[in-house]
């Protein structure tokens, strides 16, 4: 991989199709779903065009890059880094998304509420090309661990809205109410997608 000049033209035309879509479909959560999973199979398909900074991990947990947020929030674009052993919580997410797997491996537990209570689903694992769904129509409640304990691992995240500012809910075993969260992002930065070729 070529960290010094990151091939953002795949990042940019990924950008363009899914803005597209958006135009046409935008509120179709299944045409979003199959038309955005098809981009995003191809874009995980190469791993020359994240850049470093958004593959950083950090030493205690999990890191959310914004790569792309459409203007009317329609869809956002998310690098998720993890470190050895991180995990999220067990969360929600109250909009539709695509996980896909760049590098690494994940592995997602998933919920399903039973009577007001959470009960335990199947696993899941991603491995590089990959790509995983949720949404509050096919299942919305998740835990989602990395599946190294001794290496970094990414995924490329789209999502039906921006998600570092909607208000989700994570979910503990124990407490019998979830308790509500806005995610944010990890950096201030964005890729420049714009110039060069
Ligand atoms: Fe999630």
């Amino acid at each position: 991989m070529n960290e010094t000049r990151p091939n953002l033209v795949r990042l940019r035309d990924f950008v363009r199709r899914v803005t597209d879509l958006a135009d046409d479909h935008g509120g179709n959560e299944a045409a979003m779903l199959d038309g955005v999973e098809g981009y995003l199979r191809q874009l995980i398909g190469h791993d020359d065009w994240l850049p470093a900074f958004c593959a950083e991990p950090h030493p205690e947990h999990y890191q959310q890059y914004l790569l792309h947020c459409d203007p009317q929030e329609r869809f956002s674009v998310v690098s998720f880094v993890w470190g050895p052993d991180q995990a999220t919580p067990v969360h929600d997410h109250t909009v539709w998304g695509l996980i896909g797997m760049l590098r690494g491996g994940e592995v997602e537990q998933r919920f399903r509420s039973v009577d007001g209570a959470l009960e335990q689903g199947e696993t899941v694992a991603l491995w590089p090309g990959d790509v995983g769904r949720v949404s509050p129509r096919i299942g919305d409640v998740h835990k989602v661990s990395n599946a190294h304990d001794d290496r970094v691992s990414v995924s490329i995240h789209v999502y039906g809205g921006n998600i570092g500012r909607i208000r989700r809910r994570v979910y503990s075993l124990e407490a019998a109410t979830p308790q509500d969260f806005v995610s944010g992002y990890a950096s201030s930065m964005i890729p420049n997608i714009w110039g060069g070729d």
